[in-house]
């Protein structure tokens, strides 16, 4: 029987499902994964969550690794150029988690705009002393200008729930999407555009280095000053600090975030603002979605291992395959 590391105990049907056709091991039973690793360097197959970092020393102890199957649509975690060099399949889990994913995006540009946590605080707290024409203030959303930054499957789907609730869609992408714009209405303008005219931004682009602190102080500062930011991508993405910063001084700007740029610290400062709604990393997290997503890396690995070709491999190795085609 072939070898597979489990990174995470988390669906028993996944498990279950490993384990008749595998020699599983799982590593938060023997310590975590870089002390997993090491005692097995026979592993043919990994399924890895997005907190573990993958990178060239662990792939190298697994001689015989054939395929890394990532829990999550984003695999940044991954030395994807090392996988690719030793002819490590990569796979994701894509599609399954764009409506939930984009549900939490609206959820926290609703939180956002509509001082929803504020709200609940202020009841609990014991302070509701009655219905107020100027109590807790937020900003409509009726009208107002979504800033997609990245319009992919979530970007779109995020898109499509915003101009549910009236907004107008302006998107920033590497490719034209001719059909969306004739079809919904949305324009695609610059990076500088968007982020100058948005009453929102809704960050939805894959993390990779060259995008490390996209949004940083001098955009920030470009923003409209009452502008919401969401980021529901990866923390990385943006500068935290100057994130915390930019809120601390512009009482009147928002930010709803579920991701951080070093996970799981929070900046201090972001923590103690109330113009901030902060969730621990929950785009994916329904029921529903986590069993998909945890039986499509069951189906990646024993396809992969299996001798076929991984339905859901990441767009490098897709690349690499037409290619050598
Ligand atoms: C992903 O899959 O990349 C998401 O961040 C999970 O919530």
């Amino acid at each position: 029987m072939k070898k597979v590391i489990l990174a995470h105990r988390y669906c028993d049907e996944a498990v279950e499902r490993l384990r008749r056709d595998f020699d599983l091991a799982v590593a938060d039973e023997e310590g975590g994964l870089p002390a997993c690793v090491p005692r097995h360097p026979d592993a043919a197959g990994l399924i890895s969550f997005l907190s573990d970092p993958v990178d060239h020393d662990l792939i190298s102890l697994m001689k015989r690794l054939k395929i890394i199957a990532n829990f999550a649509v984003g695999y940044n975690n991954i030395d994807v150029e090392c996988a690719l060099e030793r002819g490590v399949m990569v796979t994701h889990t894509p599609d399954v988690l764009t409506a939930a994913t984009a549900d939490l995006a609206m959820a926290l540009i609703l939180a956002a705009s509509r001082r929803v946590i504020e709200g609940d605080a202020f009841v609990r707290s014991g302070r509701f002393a009655g219905w107020q024409a100027g109590l807790l203030l937020g900003k409509e959303l009726n009208g107002a200008i979504l800033g997609i930054v990245g319009m992919g499957r979530i970007g779109l789907a995020t898109a499509l729930r915003a101009r549910a609730c009236g907004m107008k869609v302006v998107y920033y992408s590497r490719s034209a999407k001719p059909r969306l714009e004739k079809k919904f209405g949305f324009a695609r303008v610059t990076f500088l555009e968007l982020i100058r005219s948005a009453d929102v931004v809704s960050l939805h682009l894959p993390y990779s280095p060259g995008v490390r602190h996209l949004f940083n102080r001098d955009v920030f500062a470009l923003m409209k000053r009452d502008a919401v930011f969401i980021n529901t991508a990866r923390g990385p993405l943006m500068d935290e600090q100057a994130l915390a910063d930019h809120l601390e001084a512009n009482e009147g700007f928002g930010a709803g975030l579920d991701v951080y740029e070093n996970e799981p610290a929070v900046n201090e400062t972001l923590r103690r603002l109330k113009n901030a709604v902060l969730l621990p990393h929950l785009g994916s997290a329904t029921e529903r979605t986590r069993r998909e997503m945890a039986m499509m890396t069951v189906q990646a690995v024993r396809q992969a291992l299996g001798g076929r070709r991984p339905r859901h491999l990441i767009p490098e190795w897709k690349e690499r395959l037409k290619a050598t085609r």
